[in-house]
């Protein structure tokens, strides 16, 4: 894995192995010393173009917790604001030798962009309307996790479980990588929402099944319920939201008793999901936040882990250590 750019690219035996990682980061999480050396003398630049509290956060903490050297940019307030181009900061940022660069964008296909300007490993952080490939990949972690917990052992696939996508389909990244990532891994995923805001040819394109009200909500083990992202609307896809709510918001009324609820964040409260189940048992949002850490880390160590020493590095420094805790021996 050369870059993390679409759960497209991703084999499932490469999804497999990142979960299998992040299950061994999340044992490193429980030690009083959290931090391994891993990547100690490499270089993580972050580039957000647009606004991110999640994602930003825990990609900085991921390789803080690796031991690698970061550098987080957010446009506002930096040379962007001065009208510097995509491709002049990555130059600019090229400088430093990061051998890992990390970038959200409004704009699909940007992190690919990335690609042609940089010798470092890309992380797509979400590019518009295309992918949020490791939000999939949390995702998937956090199901698993809780999964295997029910069961009494670990899990490593998702066959055998429903899952229904609700809400603004068509403006989501967040719902193709999920669906791309949940179907990978052995589920069945229905996509449900009004008509205007399921893209045409979804159901083909991603196999997957497509509802348009929420009357067989039942069925699902988890319901996964989207942000109405209201910045992309430049129509009138719904009437109203209060008339969304009415017919997709997620309540604990729709919610049964065996059903998860997940939901990527940041939450419209009282839009697609109401207070009530946002902080109710069912809820894994702050699950989800928590595998966010593990998982990051584990996607930094599966892209930088291969790639040899870090730039200037001594032949001693060469290999890269197992994730073992800063003052345990090595
Ligand atoms: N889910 C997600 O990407 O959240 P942020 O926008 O806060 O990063």
């Amino acid at each position: 894995m050369k870059h993390l750019l679409s759960i497209e690219d991703l084999e499932r035996d490469e999804i497999e192995r990142i979960m299998e990682r992040a299950a061994s980061f999340a044992e490193v999480g429980r030690r009083d010393i959290k931090k391994v050396p891993t990547l100690r003398g490499r270089t993580v630049v972050s580039l957000f173009y647009e606004s991110s509290t999640r994602t930003s956060s825990s990609f900085e903490l991921a390789a803080k917790r690796l031991s690698a050297d970061t550098v987080s940019i957010k446009a506002q307030g930096s040379s962007v604001d001065k009208g510097e181009s995509l491709r002049d900061t990555i130059a600019t940022l090229n400088a430093y030798g990061p051998e890992a660069l990390i970038i959200r964008s409004p704009h699909a296909g940007a992190a690919q962009l990335v690609t042609e300007w940089t010798s470092a490993a890309v992380i797509n952080a979400g590019d518009g309307k295309h992918e949020h490939p490791s939000q999939a990949l949390l995702d998937a972690y956090t199901l698993l996790d809780r999964f295997g917990q029910s069961d009494g052992k670990r899990r490593t696939d998702l066959e055998g479980k429903r899952i229904w996508i609700v809400g603004d389909v068509l403006h989501s990244r967040v719902a193709r990588s999920c669906a791309l990532c949940f179907r990978a891994l052995g589920a069945e995923v229905t996509l449900c929402g009004p008509p205007t805001l399921i893209p045409r040819g979804a159901a083909a394109a991603l196999d997957v099944d497509v509802a348009y009200t929420l009357d067989d909500l039942g069925e699902a083990d988890v319901v996964y319920a989207l942000r109405m992202q209201l910045e992309r609307m430049s129509d009138s896809f719904v009437p109203s939201m209060r008339e969304y709510a009415i017919n997709y918001q997620i309540d604990s009324r729709r919610l049964g008793p065996r059903q998860l609820l997940m939901h990527p964040g940041p939450v419209n409260r009282g839009i697609e999901l109401s207070p009530d189940v946002i902080d109710g048992p069912a809820s894994l949002i702050t699950a989800q936040v928590e595998s966010g850490l593990v998982v990051r880390m584990a996607v930094l160590y599966e892209l930088l882990a291969g790639r040899g020493e870090p730039r200037g590095a001594g032949a001693d420094d060469a290999e890269l250590p197992a994730p073992t805790p800063i003052g345990e021996p090595a």
